[in-house]
C-alpha cells in the first residue's frame, strides 16, 4: 500500500452478499454493486432502510467477505485477502463505525481508555503525530466525560465517542454508518466538522452512512441505495440515475412514484438528438 496519509481508493465490482438465516432461506442484501471511489473522496450513502448500506460499509471495511463479486482498496484485494492481512488493515488503515455505537465500544472501560484501546495497534511514531486524547475528546465535547465508563453514558455521547475512535488513529479510509443518529444539532455540527478536518488534514478517504439530507449536503457526492444496488448519485446538487447490471435503471423517486410498475416507456431523440424519455402507455393502450 502507498504510505500513511493518503486516502484509499476504493472499488466494488458485481458485490453480492447473501445473509443465510436460521429459517434456510437467504436474504439478499446486495444484488451486484459497481462503484468507484476515487483516494481522498467524501461519499455520502443514502436509501431506505433495508436497503443494504450498513453490509456495504461491513463489506468494504473488512468485517464481513461478499459472497460473490471483488472489493478492492486501492490496488489490494480485500474480498481474497488472508485473515492476517486483513486484521491488519483493518487496525492500520481502515476504521469502520458500526451502526450502533455501542457495538464499536467496551463498554466497562473509560472514554480515555476507549481511544488507548483503539490506538493500541499504531507504532510509536504514529502514536506521537496522532491528535492528542485530549484535544479529540474536546472536539467531540466529551472532556468532562473523559474519565467516565462508557456504560453509564448518554446514547448521544456513546456515538460521539465511537467517532473519536474511529478518527484516533488517522486512517486512510473512515467507514461510519449513521455516526450522527442521535445527535443534537449543534453536537452533529460538531461531529461533521470533526469528520471533515480528516479529510483536509490527512487526505482520507470517508464514506458516512446517513437517513439525514441535511448531513449528506455537506458531502460532495451521494450515492443512494436501491433493494441492494447503487440507485442513484448526487454530484455537486444534481441527482443522476446509474446504469445497473444488464441495463437495469432506477427511476428517480418522484417520477418511480407515478409511474406504476409495467407502465409502458419510449426512448427517442429528439430533433437535437438529445433523448427523450416518455410514457407511452397512454397511446398504446386507446
Ligand atoms: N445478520 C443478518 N442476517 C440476516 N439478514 C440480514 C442481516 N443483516 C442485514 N440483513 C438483511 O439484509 C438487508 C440489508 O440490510 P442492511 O442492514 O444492510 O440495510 P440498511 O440499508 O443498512 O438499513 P437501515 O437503514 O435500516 O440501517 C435487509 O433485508 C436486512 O434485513
Ligand atoms: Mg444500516
Amino acid at each position: 500500500m502507498t504510505q500513511q496519509g493518503h486516502g484509499l481508493g476504493v472499488r466494488c465490482e458485481g458485490v453480492v452478499h447473501l445473509y443465510k438465516t436460521f429459517g434456510g432461506h437467504d436474504v439478499v442484501a446486495l444484488r451486484g454493486v459497481d462503484l468507484v471511489i476515487r483516494p481522498g473522496e467524501r461519499v455520502a450513502f443514502l436509501g431506505p432502510s433495508g436497503s443494504g448500506k450498513s453490509t456495504l460499509l461491513a463489506l468494504l471495511g473488512g468485517i464481513q467477505r461478499p459472497s460473490a463479486g471483488r472489493i478492492f482498496l486501492d490496488d489490494e484485494e480485500i474480498s481474497r485477502m488472508g485473515e492476517r492481512y486483513l486484521a491488519r488493515i483493518r487496525s492500520r488503515q481502515v476504521s469502520t463505525m458500526l451502526q450502533g455505537a455501542t457495538r464499536n465500544l467496551l463498554p466497562y472501560a473509560t472514554a480515555r481508555q476507549n481511544i488507548a484501546f483503539a490506538r493500541l495497534s499504531l507504532s510509536n511514531a504514529e502514536r506521537r503525530d496522532a491528535i492528542l486524547d485530549t484535544e479529540l475528546l474536546d472536539r467531540v465535547g466529551l472532556l468532562d466525560q473523559a474519565d467516565q465508563v462508557v456504560s453509564t453514558m448518554s446514547g448521544g455521547q456513546r456515538q460521539r465517542l465511537a467517532l473519536a475512535c474511529a478518527v484516533s488513529t488517522a486512517p486512510r479510509l473512515l467507514l461510519a454508518d449513521e455516526p450522527t443518529s442521535q445527535l443534537s444539532h449543534e453536537d452533529r455540527d460538531h461531529v461533521l466538522h470533526l469528520i471533515h478536518s480528516l479529510g483536509d488534514d490527512f487526505g482520507t478517504t470517508i464514506l458516512v452512512v446517513t437517513h439525514q439530507p441535511e448531513v449528506a449536503a455537506t458531502f460532495p457526492r451521494s450515492v443512494t441505495m436501491k433493494g441492494g444496488r447503487v440507485g442513484s448519485e448526487g454530484h455537486g446538487g444534481s441527482e443522476f440515475a446509474v446504469v445497473g447490471e444488464d441495463g437495469v435503471l432506477h427511476l428517480p423517486g418522484h417520477i418511480a412514484a407515478e409511474w406504476a410498475p409495467g407502465t409502458l416507456v419510449r426512448f427517442e431523440e429528439d430533433d437535437h438528438g438529445r433523448l427523450v424519455v416518455s410514457r407511452a402507455d397512454a397511446e398504446v393502450h386507446s
